[in-house]
């Protein structure tokens, strides 16, 4: 079993299209495909880039994904953007429960796992966000947000769609605070997901399954984590908006 290694830049509310083109044209022109060949790149830019971003990207190894998705395929719903729309621009991965969705858009346990179906019927494969807030944590229940907010998302899934999940361990309070925790315990909160995965669909799925760490990673300390025994990439905000710090990053997991 051989997970390849994921870097994920979460672009959040930031750059315009033509910044997010210029970005792409640069990552582009820079990019050592056989340097790079062991790692799987993604960008998560705002819906506005996901087309022209996509389109810049087409015939290269990197790949595009979308913030966010709303439940439902086309219909009468002013503003929503479906998996559905979401796919046909381009994305081929969408990120599902992000803390900053569950924190300012009242996103719960409930709609995560209908947002984790609509995507797996839309075709995309969903990067399931999860983790656990500083308070959780001083109360020591970090295994046990992981096991509700997990078990909530995959409830409806068969192994076959477990089969096309990510996972992004992201501890809310490291999250753009430039805190982290020690590799060594963020990897044991992966493991404890992965048994988790193993226990409710099979080895196959859990050993298969690729789970990141998010919050606060640079090219600092990137390695480090990604080193980690059951880590297998990197969820990266902050530090994938600039093209210098993104390309340190991809640097470090390939040396
Ligand atoms: P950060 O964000 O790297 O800026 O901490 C990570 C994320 O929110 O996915």
């Amino acid at each position: 079993m051989t997970r390849r290694v994921l870097l994920a830049a979460n672009w959040k509310m930031f750059k315009t299209v033509p910044a997010a083109l210029a970005f792409g044209r640069e990552l582009l022109r820079r990019y050592d495909v056989d340097a790079y060949a062991m790692i799987d790149v993604m960008i998560f830019p705002t819906a506005l880039a996901l087309w022209p971003l996509g389109q810049r990207f087409a015939g290269s190894p990197i790949k595009i994904g979308a913030q966010n998705l709303d439940l439902g395929t086309e219909g009468a719903m002013t503003g929503a953007l479906s998996g559905y729309l979401l796919r046909e621009a381009g994305a081929e991965y969408v990120l599902v429960g992000h803390s900053e969705r569950r924190q300012h858009f009242a996103e719960g346990d409930e709609l995560v796992a209908a947002k984790v179906q609509a995507a797996i019927s839309a075709h995309l494969h969903p990067i399931l966000c999860v983790g656990e807030t500083a308070e959780e944590r001083e109360r020591e229940e970090t295994r046990a947000v992981m096991q509700r907010q997990i078990g909530s998302a995959v409830q409806g899934l068969t192994p076959q769609d477990a089969g096309k999940l990510t996972v992004a361990y992201e501890p809310v309070w490291a999250i753009g605070s430039g805190k982290v925790p020690t590799a060594h315990d963020a990897n044991g909160v992966a493991a404890a997901i992965r048994r988790q995965f193993a226990e409710r669909f099979s080895s196959e799925v859990a050993d298969n399954l690729r789970i990141l760490y998010g919050g606060s990673v640079s090219p600092n300390n990137i390695r480090e984590f990604v080193e980690a025994s059951d880590i297998d990439g990197a969820l990266v905000g902050g530090a994938s908006l600039k093209l210098e710090t993104m390309l340190a990053m991809m640097a470090s997991l390939t040396h």
